[in-house]
């Protein structure tokens, strides 16, 4: 994209994934995550060459339901060479918002950054009246060039609004206000293309690089057991045959289930396995050693992460240390 204002202009990376923000109908169905061409997704963001020079990538076009390890480690390490390039002052990513927050957090563990990488999608397709994804592209690039959002790391933006990475949640399927921050609040918010902080980024850096340079070569193998009430024993017996490496709990209210449930997961952890206890709840914290014993039964407390997240804190976890010791420090 070119421009003719005075020196040099900002330079920005697209890396286009899929998703709703790049949907248009199909053969069908009322429309298919990744159909527009990327390059068609900057169209729509009138006079954005006057401020910024856009290059626009290709990474994928899938709905984000269908997001792999293969796209996840080839998202990192061209996120990782793009932040090492000096021609680059940041980095946009456009995704489908289902797995969006799955995807931010991955990032946020195995990348290292010292410019920001800035994800949105779309609640509305491309084709619809009042489309949501060119406003949300034109917030991201705009905080992705902001020398205010240097040290921010991995964000989202959508409808205005900034969220971490690791407060970020899905909240709503349908909604424009479609996300919200999980226990803190958003981060900032977009104000005609400037950034209002709520809270200084330093507040998000947990885990941030934790695992730089992490390549998961395969997933390993860690379902979430999601509880409820009259829960049958019978699924966790059928879940722990398929010799996990992990499991994440997703327990009711601060990470709780039923006593039957327990004893099958005691008994697993005491022979190894790694239990996570996190909170199906949409807020909210689980902490170690309330509710249930967590020393006792060798299990950890996923604090105030949903459980989505602690499983991919999780599984970078068993691919390096994954002692008690450490993993008790990392969650
Ligand atoms: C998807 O996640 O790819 C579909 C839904 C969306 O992008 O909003």
């Amino acid at each position: 994209m070119s421009s003719t204002n005075k020196g040099p202009l900002p330079h920005i990376v697209l890396l286009s994934c899929g998703g709703t923000i790049a949907a248009l109908p199909s053969h069908g169905v009322d429309y298919k995550a990744g159909l527009l061409p990327p390059d068609r997704l900057l169209d729509a963001v009138p006079d954005i060459g006057s401020s910024v020079h856009v290059t626009v990538e290709r990474h994928a076009d899938v709905g984000s339901q269908d997001v792999d390890l293969e796209i996840w480690n080839s998202l990192a390490a061209r996120v990782r060479r793009l932040n090492a390039d000096p021609s680059v002052d940041g980095i946009v990513v456009t995704h489908g918002t289902d797995t969006l927050e799955e995807t931010a957090f991955f990032l946020h563990l195995v990348t290292q950054l010292d410019k920001p990488v800035v994800l949105t999608g779309a609640m509305r397709p491309a084709h619809a009246l009042s489309a949501d994804g060119p406003a949300n592209l034109q917030a991201a690039i705009c905080l992705a060039k902001s020398p205010s959002a240097k040290a921010i790391g991995v964000a989202v933006v959508m409808n205005d609004v900034v969220y971490d990475a690791v407060e970020l949640q899905k909240i709503s399927a349908n909604a424009l206000e479609a996300f919200s921050s999980r226990n803190h609040g958003p981060l900032a918010r977009m104000l005609g293309g400037n950034i209002a902080f709520n809270y200084t980024p330093s507040i998000a850096d947990r885990w941030k690089g934790s695992f730089a340079d992490l390549t998961l070569d395969a997933w390993p193998k860690v379902p979430i057991l999601y509880i409820h009430a009259g829960m049958d024993t019978d699924w966790v017996d059928a879940l722990l045959a398929t010799d996990p490496d992990g499991i994440v709990v997703a327990g009711v209210g601060s990470g709780n289930a039923p006593s039957a449930v327990w004893r099958r997961l005691e008994a697993a952890a005491a022979r190894g396995l790694l239990v996570v206890r996190s909170s199906r709840c949409a807020t909210g914290f689980v902490d170690g050693g309330v509710e249930v014993d967590d020393e006792a039964y060798g299990f950890f407390a996923a604090g105030g992460l949903s459980p989505q997240k602690a499983r991919i804190l999780l599984m970078c976890a068993l691919r390096r240390d994954n002692s008690p010791e450490s993993l008790r420090a990392l969650f």
